[in-house]
This record gives C-alpha cells, sequence and structure tokens, in this order.
C-alpha cells in the first residue's frame, strides 16, 4: 500500500453506476477494498469491504432500504454511521453500539463518487478538508460532457500521470484530473490511485463521439496502457 501522507479525494466510480436502495459495487482506492452503494435516500456510501464480524465482503451483501445486510449471518449495518443495528438471530437482543462498519467520506461530484480517505500517518499535519475542495471536484468534468470509459492500466497510477503529462495533458486542481487532447480528442482523464500496481483511468470526452473519433480514442487509450504496461 502506498504511503499518504494527507487524506484525498479518489474518483472512484461512476455515480450513475450506484443505484439507491439497490447495488453494491466493488471499489478500489490506495490498495483499499471499499464497498460502495446508494441508501435508498440517495446518499451515496463508501465503506470498507470488510464485515466487521467475520470480515466477510460486504460486496457479496445486499442493500435493504437505508441498511447494508451482510451475506453471511445477516447482520445489518446502517448508511452513515455504518452503526450495526440487528442481528437477525438475536432479533431481541440490541445490537451491540461498538460494532460499527468502517465508513469514509464519500461525495458525488461531476458525474463521479469521490471517496476521501484518511492519511496513513497520523502523526502527519493533514489538509483539513483533505486535497480537493468541493468546487474542485465539482469542476474536474465541465457540465455537459459524456463519460466514454474506464481503462485499467497494470502498473502505478504515477506512471500513468507521468505518461498523460508527456502526451501534453495538464493536471488540474481537482485531485486525479488531468485536461487535454489524446490524439486529436478532448478528454478529461480522472486517474484513480486503485492499487501498488493498479489504475484506474475514467476517460470523459467533450460530446457523445461519432465512432471514427471513438475508435481514434480507444486506440490512443489501448497504446497509452501499452506503453505504461511496457515500461514498468
Ligand atoms: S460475517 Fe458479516 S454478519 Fe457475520
Amino acid at each position: 500500500m502506498n504511503t499518504q501522507t494527507a487524506s484525498t479525494w479518489h474518483p472512484v466510480a461512476r455515480a450513475a453506476d450506484l443505484r439507491p436502495g439497490a447495488n453494491i459495487v466493488a471499489g478500489f482506492a490506495e490498495g483499499r477494498e471499499l464497498a460502495l452503494w446508494r441508501a435508498a435516500d440517495g446518499t451515496p456510501q463508501a465503506w470498507d469491504n470488510r464485515c466487521p464480524h467475520r470480515s466477510v465482503r460486504f460486496t457479496l451483501g445486499r442493500v435493504a432500504g437505508n441498511q447494508l445486510a451482510c451475506a453471511y449471518h445477516g447482520w445489518e449495518y446502517e448508511a452513515g454511521s455504518g452503526q450495526c443495528t440487528r442481528i437477525p438471530a438475536h432479533p431481541a437482543m440490541p445490537a451491540p453500539r461498538n460494532v460499527c462498519a468502517k465508513t469514509f467520506a464519500a461525495v458525488e461530484a461531476a458525474g463521479m463518487l469521490w471517496v476521501q480517505l484518511p492519511p496513513d500517518v497520523p502523526d502527519e499535519p493533514d489538509v483539513p478538508d483533505g486535497l480537493g475542495t468541493p468546487a474542485e471536484l465539482a469542476d474536474a468534468v465541465p457540465a455537459g460532457w459524456h463519460f466514454c470509459r474506464t481503462l485499467t492500466v497494470r502498473a502505478p497510477a504515477g506512471e500513468v500521470r507521468e505518461a498523460l503529462a508527456h502526451r501534453g495533458l495538464a493536471a488540474h486542481a481537482a485531485p486525479g484530473a488531468w485536461r487535454g487532447r489524446l490524439d486529436g480528442v478532448d478528454i478529461v482523464a480522472l486517474v484513480l490511485d486503485a492499487q501498488p500496481r493498479l489504475a484506474f483511468v475514467h476517460l470523459w470526452t467533450q460530446a457523445a463521439l461519432n465512432s471514427a473519433a471513438m475508435q481514434t480514442l480507444h486506440a490512443a487509450a489501448r497504446r497509452l496502457r501499452g506503453e505504461v504496461e511496457t515500461q514498468h
């Protein structure tokens, strides 16, 4: 896992992929495995993907209204706090107050779900609201742009950022956001540091592309991935 000295926001998933009170999406950021979901009231949730009871992955469970229910023993945890609220095997027993899922701050901005992870080094001075203000996150992708695809790159995110900079793209104020042209196509690339040797690049385009421009962009993205993975 990378050593992170200040909390920062990570573009972990497309906001539209999380349906209220419905599905659970697996996510990664800085080597952590996350369970991403949306409560029935619409609020996005980003949790450590481990049930505090016996560590079964939350992504195997189900969303029940504003609760997440673990697949194994069915313990339920409430959106927001992550507090355990119900143990089906002991319906008359109050849920223990000290059992709580590990939760992270999550916001929706620019069509993405962003998750803020705490620093790995507790003694380091932290930036109060983390790297990336709400206004910067909201401006990461200009209004009206279209989501194109997510590129998986088996290499550190830093090498993807270097490759984008080498191609003349410029870093935006929002963490992980890069703007510029890839083979003549205007793009925003949101680079997610998923694992030490795994990056996801969410590509957004200015307009819905015709098939020729789409092929150009897909070919450019594959070349970028090939170069980065070969160097690594
Ligand atoms: S492991 Fe999740 S309820 Fe037991």
